[in-house]
C-alpha cells in the first residue's frame, strides 16, 4: 500500500501577511513539477486569505494552526472550522504540543476539535508526542497511546481515514535534536499497530504517519524511506523557501507510487 507523502510547512507566530506572500511565492516557483507530494502551507491566520491567493491552482493547499472546537458564537478571539474553510483551508493542525504546554490543550480539548473539523469538512493533522521527560521515564509509548486513543475516542473508520497523525517528540521540536529514524519509526509503528487494534490492518495502512521535529533537508530523506514515516510536519525549516522546497523535493525523490 503506497500512501503518498505530506510535507505540510507549520509556520506557528511568524510572518506578516507581506513577508507571507513573498514565501508562499517563492514555495510555489518551487514546487510546481512536484505532483506525488501533497505540500501544505500553514501560515498564521491573519496570512491565509493572502496565501490563499497566491497558491490557487496550483497542487499547495492551505492549513490553519489551530481552531475552536464550536462552531460559531459568543467566544472572543477564537476562530470557527466554517471562517477556515471560507478562507480556504484543507487542513487544520490540531492539539499541537506548543498549544498542549502553553495554552492548556487536553486530549478531550483535542478530541473535540477534531470531531468538530471531521463533521465541519476540515482533514485534521492531529499531533502526538512525549516529552523529554516522559522520554527518560521510559513513558513514551504510554504517552503515545493515550493522546493517540483519547484525541480519536469515537471517531469511525470512516473518518480515521482523514486523519494525518503527526508524531512530534516534544524534545526534538525547535530544539535541532531530531529523533533518530529508528526512533521515530519505532513510534510511528507502535502508532499503526494502535490504529490496527482500534479500527482494522486495512484501515491502519491508510493513515498517513507525519514525524515532526527539526525535520531539514538533511534529515528528511533517511526519515521518510522508513516504512511507516509518510511525511513531515516542518516548523523552523518551513519559514526558509529553500530549506522548506528542498524538504519537498527530499519526499518526492524518495516515494515512488505503487
Ligand atoms: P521544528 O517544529 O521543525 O521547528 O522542530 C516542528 C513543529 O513544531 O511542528
Amino acid at each position: 500500500m503506497s500512501r503518498n507523502p505530506i510535507i505540510a510547512g507549520n509556520w506557528k507566530m511568524h510572518k506578516t501577511p507581506e513577508e507571507s506572500i513573498k514565501l508562499a511565492n517563492e514555495i510555489k516557483r518551487n514546487t510546481f513539477k512536484i505532483e506525488d507530494v501533497d505540500i501544505v502551507l500553514c501560515p498564521p491566520f491573519t496570512s491565509l486569505t493572502d496565501v490563499k491567493d497566491v497558491i490557487q491552482d496550483t497542487n499547495i493547499l492551505l492549513g490553519a494552526q489551530n481552531m475552536s472546537w464550536k462552531t460559531e458564537g459568543a467566544f472572543t478571539g477564537e476562530i470557527s472550522s466554517l471562517m477556515l474553510k471560507s478562507a480556504g483551508c484543507a487542513y487544520i493542525i490540531i492539539g499541537h504540543s506548543e498549544r498542549r504546554a502553553y495554552f492548556g490543550e487536553t486530549n478531550e480539548l483535542v478530541n473535540k476539535k477534531l470531531k468538530t473539523a471531521l463533521t465541519e469538512g476540515l482533514l485534521p493533522i492531529m499531533c502526538v508526542g512525549e516529552t523529554l521527560k516522559e522520554r527518560e521515564a521510559q513513558k513514551t509509548f504510554d504517552v503515545v497511546s493515550e493522546h493517540v486513543h483519547k484525541g480519536l475516542a469515537g471517531i469511525e473508520g470512516q473518518d480515521i481515514i482523514k486523519v494525518v497523525i503527526a508524531y512530534e517528540p516534544v524534545w526534538a521540536i525547535g530544539t535541532g535534536k531530531t529523533a533518530t529514524k529508528e526512533q521515530a519509526e519505532e513510534v510511528h509503528a507502535f502508532i499503526r499497530e494502535n490504529l490496527a487494534k482500534k479500527y482494522n490492518s486495512e484501515i491502519a495502512e491508510k493513515v498517513r504517519i507525519q514525524y515532526g521535529g527539526s525535520v531539514k533537508p538533511a534529515n528528511i530523506e533517511e526519515l521518510i524511506k522508513e516504512k511507516d514515516i509518510d511525511g513531515a510536519l516542518v516548523g523552523g525549516a518551513s519559514l526558509d523557501a529553500a530549506s522548506f522546497v528542498e524538504i519537498i523535493k527530499g519526499a518526492n525523490k524518495c516515494y515512488t507510487p505503487s
